[in-house]
C-alpha cells in the first residue's frame, strides 16, 4: 500500500512535530515525508533529522518575497509527494496561490477555540480576555487567518489565575493528542469538507460520526 505522506511545516520548538513523529510516522500507512521550517534555527529541525526525515529551510528573507518563498516551498512539498501539509507551529502566513494549490490538503493546529483568538499569541489573548474556557482547534487552511473549516476541537477549562506556563502545558498536551487523531482520520479518507450551495455554511463531516460511532 502506498503510504499517506505528510509534509510538516514548523517555525519553532516542534513539540507537535514530535507528537506526529512518535504516534504516526511509519505506522498505519502514514509517514512524515519531509519537514520544512521558516527559520534555520528552529529546534524542530533537529527533531526531524533525528527521525531521519528530510528537511528544508524556507526563510522569507532568502527569497525576493513571500510569493517566491511559498512557490519554492510548494515545489519542495510536491517533490516529496506530500498528500497533506500540516502546519505544526508554523508562524507565518501562506499566500493565496499556495493555499489554492493545496486546496483542502492543508491543516493547522491552533491554540484556541476558533473563531475566538485567531492569529498570534492566542493563549495570551485568551488569558488577557479572562475567558474561563479555551482549547485547541485543528482546521483546514483557507485564504483567511485561522478561518478554515474545523476538523476537531477540544475545550480546556481555565481555573482562576492559572499562570501562562501551566496553560501552555495543558494546551500542548491536548494538541499532541488531537493533531495526530485528526491526521489519522484524514489519512483514512473519512473526512469531507461540505459546503452548502450558498457558500454561507460549511462543515467538516467525519464518516461514522453521524451514526454515533464517534
Ligand atoms: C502550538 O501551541 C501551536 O498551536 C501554535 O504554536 C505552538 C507550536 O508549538 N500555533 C499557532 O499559534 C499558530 N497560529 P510546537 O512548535 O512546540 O509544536
Amino acid at each position: 500500500m502506498t503510504p499517506f505522506r505528510l509534509g510538516v511545516l514548523v517555525s519553532g520548538e516542534g513539540s507537535n512535530l514530535q507528537a506526529v513523529l512518535d504516534s504516526l510516522h511509519g505506522r498505519d500507512g502514514i509517514e512524515v515525508a519531509c519537514v520544512a521550517a521558516s527559520r534555520p534555527d528552529a529546534p524542530a529541525l533537529a527533531r526531524a533529522r533525528a527521525a531521519g526525515v528530510p528537511t528544508g529551510v524556507f526563510a522569507a528573507s532568502d527569497h525576493p518575497g513571500r510569493a517566491a518563498r511559498d512557490e519554492a516551498l510548494a515545489e519542495f512539498l510536491t517533490a516529496h509527494g506530500v498528500d497533506l501539509v500540516v502546519l505544526a507551529g508554523f508562524m507565518e502566513l501562506l499566500d493565496s496561490a499556495f493555499v489554492r494549490h493545496f486546496d483542502g490538503r492543508v491543516i493547522n493546529v491552533h491554540p484556541s477555540l476558533l473563531p475566538a483568538f485567531p492569529g498570534l499569541r492566542a493563549i495570551e489573548q485568551a488569558l488577557d480576555y479572562g475567558v474561563r474556557v479555551t482549547g485547541v482547534t485543528i482546521h483546514f487552511v483557507d485564504e483567511g487567518i485561522d478561518t478554515g473549516p474545523i476538523v476537531a476541537q477540544e475545550a480546556i477549562e481555565l481555573p482562576y489565575a492559572l499562570d501562562i506556563a501551566r496553560v501552555e502545558e495543558r494546551v500542548h498536551a491536548v494538541e499532541h493528542r488531537l493533531l495526530p487523531e485528526a491526521i489519522r482520520l484524514i489519512a483514512g479518507g473519512t473526512v469531507r469538507i461540505e459546503t452548502a450551495e450558498s457558500g454561507a455554511r460549511r462543515r467538516v463531516t467525519i464518516e461514522g460520526e453521524r451514526r454515533g460511532e464517534r
